[in-house]
């Protein structure tokens, strides 16, 4: 692991975005405008935005020149071919389903394969994931490895826990679980990195129990960037070896490629199962389009094969995963807690810890997050009760989120380290006056995803007054 060894961009600008930071008393009024809800704020109103690392790389010129070779045919695009192509020689799979986006493919996969009542199994699911779960009728459950919890700088704290795993298989019986999931990385377990050999566990007792084993690999080529660099025996394995070893001991997978695809719209299935496949496409022709296209242009499938492609780079990696990294290291000297180590695609401040004398009902996170955009003009996000919050079948009683994060997401090839340097002065200035941030309190809900919707009120009102 290299330390104070920070590696320079493997890579120049070509083109730029102009960026606006709006006054302070301006900055008050949008967020109480968007009933504190961060989502509503429109971006020409946001400075630095970390809401995201979804959708929000910057293409290459090879990805700029690859879009004008999109053939926009309905059947059997050229464009189609490339991208199969591609998502084969990865992915290891026969069959490859191209849609939209992640949630289409959770849509389409949950909509085809779960019963009513049956279980899905995750280290961690992702909202949708999980909400897309329960709509069709599922239970997600989530199995975390015990270090996943650890205060500790451990590797792989992504894991899934396989005893736990096992002990779940042996106590509900096979038939009612619908499949196993893997997310890589962990994204709502702080973005930690899952390693080979929890995924040959696991996938080797789901072989016992022939059970489904499918990947959410959204952020494969970063989780394997953490294999290479941490985990004993990889460190002379290609970042490509490394993803077949991966993807082979797997069923299939589903990602939302608008991640470690470089590429601002995109995402499929692959899998090996032919009677599912065509299954999966029937529903995929009636809500996204043709097996050929899914709901893209043949531009977008260009852009894909070549981000697919350019993403296991193992510079552009080294690269990535370090300025994430050194994006933690001045969180952490500006005065905030964050979960350790930093994982793949942003740091998550422990909102829960830093700010004690706001409960969970009360988002101590959500508070934090209307603070870094009032201070800075910087957007991030919540990942606690806001967004987890459930309630308790038998009981009514509301369960919170086991934490209350704060995600700070660097989008890909996008920010340099004096943007990060500015955040972390923001994040400072916040220390300097941490105990008089205010709780907040839902007015308005939807049933899912409410995080993204809801309204919020200031518990106590601020001090501080917008300007007319
Ligand atoms: N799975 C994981 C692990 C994700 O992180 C996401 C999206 C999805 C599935 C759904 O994909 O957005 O293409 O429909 N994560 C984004 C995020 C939204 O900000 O972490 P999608």
């Amino acid at each position: 692991m290299k330390k104070g060894n920070q590696p320079a961009e493997p890579y120049r600008i070509k083109s730029v975005e102009a960026i606006k930071l709006l006054s302070r008393h301006e900055r008050l009024a949008k967020i109480k405008q968007a009933n504190y809800n961060i989502f509503k704020i429109d971006s020409a109103d946001i400075y630095i935005d970390l809401l995201t690392d979804s959708g929000t790389a910057a293409m290459s010129n090879n990805q700029w020149a690859a879009l004008m070779l999109g053939d926009e045919s309905y059947a059997g695009a050229r464009s189609f071919r490339r991208f199969e192509k591609v998502v084969k020689d990865i992915f290891r799979k026969a069959f490859v389903i191209p849609c939209h986006q992640g949630r289409v493919a959770e849509n389409i996969m949950f909509s085809t394969v779960l019963k009513k009542g049956q279980y899905v199994l995750n280290n961690t699911h992702f909202d949708t994931t999980r909400a897309n779960t329960l709509h069709k009728g599922g239970i997600p459950v989530d199995l975390p490895c015990e270090e996943s919890k650890s205060h500790e700088p451990l590797p792989f704290k992504g894991n899934m826990d396989c005893r736990k795993l096992e002990e779940f298989i042996r106590e509900h019986g096979a038939e009612t679980i619908a499949m196993v999931i893997m997310t890589v990385t962990n994204n709502s377990s702080g973005g930690q990195p899952v390693s080979m050999a929890n995924i040959h566990e696991v996938s080797e007792i789901c072989q016992r129990y022939k059970l489904p084993f499918y990947f959410d690999c959204a952020r494969f080529a970063e989780n394997c960037y953490f294999i290479k660099r941490d985990e004993p025996g990889y460190a002379g394995k290609s970042i490509p070896e490394i993803a077949r070893e991966m993807f082979e001991a797997c069923d299939g997978v589903m990602m939302s490629a608008k991640k470690d695809g470089l590429a601002n719209i995109g995402g499929f299935i692959a899998l090996n199962d032919e009677e599912l496949y065509g299954r999966l496409t029937e529903l995929l022709i009636l809500i996204e389009g043709y097996r050929t296209y899914g709901g893209l242009a043949g531009r977008d499938l260009e852009v894909l094969a070549v981000g697919l492609q350019e993403v296991m780079d193992f510079d552009y990696l080294d690269f990535r995963i370090e300025q994430v990294a050194y994006f933690g290291r001045k969180i952490i000297e500006a005065g905030m807690p964050i979960i350790e180590p930093t994982g793949g695609h942003a740091v998550f401040i422990d909102a829960g810890e830093f700010l004690p004398h706001i409960p969970p009902e009360q988002f101590p996170g959500q508070s934090l997050v209307v603070e870094f955009y009032i201070e800075g003009g910087i957007r991030v996000v919540e990942i606690g009760s806001l967004m987890f919050d459930s309630i308790d079948e038998k009981t009514g009683q509301i369960i919170h989120a086991p934490r209350e994060l704060v995600r700070m997401a660097l989008p890909r090839r996008v920010y340099t380290n004096s943007h990060i340097d500015y955040i972390a002065e923001t994040a400072h200035s916040i220390v300097n006056r941490k105990d008089s941030l205010p709780g907040y309190k839902i007015i308005k809900e939807t049933k899912f995803l409410r995080h993204f919707t809801c309204d919020l009120d200031v518990m106590v009102p601020r001090e501080e007054k917008v300007k007319p």
